[in-house]
């Protein structure tokens, strides 16, 4: 796909991997609805692309609110006559075991994560198809391809998006719609400020910046799957399809410590 000078709708689009996104497709002089609850980073972001030569239109708003997936995709289209691509980046996390998670916790993890893609993807497809090369991107995690302990909830949405993609892909197939799953590993982002997980629990971080350098290489060579996360998380995801049970021995004799490290990640 050529990304120049193309309408991208981008949620979560003030920080992180977001953010880092914003600044790269503003290299391609892309045309960027950032999308956000506050509207302060936003701006912000707007700001450095338009610096770089790119076009910005901020939307401020909570992508849960029944109604404001729609408003997202025609603020979108209003603004810059058309959306060309959708990518779903904003998402949320809470770690913790199951039975204390607030069942608030449980439920915003949800929303954000699962139903305000499919909503936001669901209004877009008439200007996706419209557009003739139309894009999905759905960022998941690493965590959707293998479940972590201790991330049952967010597992669950990451592993739903990444099917939800797959499964939307295929149903748009010839239509002039492609659909892109990206599996972040650890990012070191505003996401992960209350993790205290690191390489010696298999999480190797790496920068906003190198995944959306990768992201945007995915998206210019219509790849189905950008997968980050290192090589030790690369070998568990494979030994995790050829033997779940290794795994289940392997994360046990890490799972006290896990537990301990990831007690108060949360992002929500
Ligand atoms: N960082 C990692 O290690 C990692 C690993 C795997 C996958 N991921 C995924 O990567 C994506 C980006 O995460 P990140 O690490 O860049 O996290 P981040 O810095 O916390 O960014 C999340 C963004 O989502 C926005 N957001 C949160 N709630 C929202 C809502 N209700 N409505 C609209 N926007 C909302 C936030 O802005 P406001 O607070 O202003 O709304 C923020 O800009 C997420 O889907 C995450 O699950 C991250």
């Amino acid at each position: 796909m050529d990304l120049q000078e193309r309408s991208i709708l981008l949620t979560g689009a003030g920080s992180g991997i977001g953010a880092a996104m914003a600044l790269e497709l503003a290299a391609r002089a892309a045309r960027l609805t950032l999308a956000g609850r506050r509207r302060e980073p936003l701006e912000e972001v707007a700001a450095m692309l338009r610096e770089r030569g790119g076009q910005a239109h901020v939307v401020a708003l909570d992508l849960t609110v029944p109604g404001a997936p729609a408003a997202a995709v025609a603020a979108a289209q209003d603004h810059f006559g058309g959306v060309d691509v959708l990518i779903n980046n904003a998402g949320n996390v809470r770690a913790g075991r199951l039975e204390t998670l607030d069942e608030s916790e449980v439920l915003a993890q949800i929303a954000l994560n699962l139903t305000a893609p499919i909503l936001l993807t669901r209004a877009a497809i008439p200007a996706l198809r419209a557009s003739g090369d139309g894009l999905v991107v759905n960022v998941s995690s690493g965590i959707g391809l293998i479940g972590m302990p201790f991330y049952s909830t967010y597992a669950a949405t990451k592993a739903g998006i990444a099917h939800f993609g797959e499964a939307l892909r295929r149903e748009l197939y010839g239509e002039g719609v492609h659909v892109l799953t990206v599996y972040p590993g650890a990012t070191s982002t505003p996401m992960m400020d209350s993790s205290q997980a690191g390489t010696e629990h298999g999480f190797e971080y790496e920068s906003p910046e190198d995944v959306a350098t990768a992201v945007v290489a995915g998206m210019e060579q219509g790849a189905l799957t950008v997968v980050r996360g290192g090589a030790t998380r690369s070998a568990m995801i494979t030994l995790n399809r050829e033997d779940p049970a290794a795994v289940d021995r392997t994360l046990f004799a890490r799972k006290a410590a896990l537990e301990e490290a990831v007690a108060e990640h949360s992002s929500i």
